[in-house]
């Protein structure tokens, strides 16, 4: 699409009017968008990222960022590259290039779920091993007829154990999977978020011992939408994470808040620890599935927070901690009921 130096479209091709439709209608043609606003392309959100864009475009002659757009029936991923047209000292306009990048990350997405699809069913074989074997022992002692006597109810007593222990490995596992395949996926309802933290510390009962937690959760915080089972789940990961993370520091703490945004919107929950802290590399990676700096790490704790997090339509982010430590920041939505109006919790 091109734009002259007032904004209005001098240009449109066939490719832009199949990503836009159905916003603009099955009738519109390039030809009858000349002259037209930008304004009757795209909704306001749109609008409002593409701004920046033609902004930084004025100052730097070109510029990319990848988008995604919310249009009426689809949401885009896109790559925008916009560029000035310029003639001597005169602006004449913009050329705006659109990519859409959606099919790309699907299948980059379809690629990353078989790939952890595939490593879900090679951890599954290993604790089944065992329990074969376990079994398989117990069988053939049973069959050689004796009553069972001192030796044998060990090794019956020994077994049923190793079959408990390595199920309860395959359920833990399965369970991991199946909530960072969305299965059951999050109900969000009005809901106190300080009293979900509250039920998530006292699932920690004793083993915080030797860290000093403290918690400093704003009063008269109103409802979010939350569904309290996810969300304590996403809280006792990152409690341990937090807990693991200082465990070799001198200073050992984790702070616990809660507080309303300014804007009155969302509520930010933090959970900051004195750890090790995150690097800066790192940060871009800790919410990947499979990406862990422990040695027993299945490095599934900060994606399935990520995903219950984006199913609560909220959003996380990992800073610094002062004077050491990270901080995880979540946000959560107000439940809309309770927007405007401040109720207890
Ligand atoms: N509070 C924190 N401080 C410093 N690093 C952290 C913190 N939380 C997470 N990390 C880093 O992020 C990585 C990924 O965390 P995640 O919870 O996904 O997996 P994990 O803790 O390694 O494994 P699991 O949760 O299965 O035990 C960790 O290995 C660690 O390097
Ligand atoms: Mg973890």
């Amino acid at each position: 699409m091109s734009l002259n130096a007032h904004r209005r479209v001098t240009h449109v091709n066939h490719a832009l009017l199949r990503m836009l439709n159905p916003a603009v209608g099955d009738m519109t043609t390039p030809r009858s968008l000349v002259g037209a606003d930008l304004r009757m392309l795209y909704p306001q959100e749109v609008l409002e990222d593409l701004e920046p864009l033609l902004r930084r475009a004025d100052r730097m002659g070109m510029t990319t960022s990848q988008l995604e757009m919310a249009l009426p029936r689809a949401k885009l991923n896109v790559a925008v590259t916009v560029a000035t047209l310029q003639h001597e000292d005169t602006r004449l306009g913009y050329v705006l290039v659109f990519e859409d990048l959606s099919d790309l990350l699907k299948a980059q997405k379809q690629a990353a779920w078989r790939e952890v699809a595939r490593r879900v069913a090679h951890e599954i074989k290993n604790p089944l091993t065992p329990i074969a074997l376990s079994a398989d022992r117990i069988r053939r002692h049973l069959e050689r007829g004796t009553r069972p006597d001192e030796a044998s109810l060990k090794i019956i007593r020994s077994c049923s154990e190793s079959i408990a222990g390595a199920v309860e490995t395959v359920r833990t596992l399965v369970d991991e999977f199946a909530t960072l395949a969305r299965f059951p996926a999050s109900q969000p309802q009005p809901a106190s978020l300080n009293t979900i933290v509250e039920n998530a510390l006292s699932m920690f009962n004793g083993r915080l011992d030797n860290i000093q937690v403290r918690t400093d959760l704003a009063s008269e915080l109103p409802h979010v939408m939350a569904d309290p089972e996810a969300m304590k789940r996403a809280l006792a990961n990152l409690m341990d994470n937090a807990a693991e993370a200082v465990q070799n520091s001198m200073v050992r703490e984790i702070q616990i808040s809660t507080a309303l945004l300014a804007s009155r919107d969302a509520v930010e929950l933090v959970i900051a620890d004195s750890g090790h802290g995150v690097t800066q590399d790192l940060k871009e990676k800790l919410f990947l599935p499979y990406f862990s700096t422990k040695k027993r790490g299945t490095g599934l704790g900060l994606a399935i927070v990520n995903r219950i997090i984006e199913d609560h339509h909220g959003s996380i982010r990992v800073e610094e901690n002062k004077p050491v430590g990270a901080r995880f920041i979540v946000e959560l939505p107000v439940a809309p009921e309770a927007i405007g109006t401040a109720s207890a919790g």
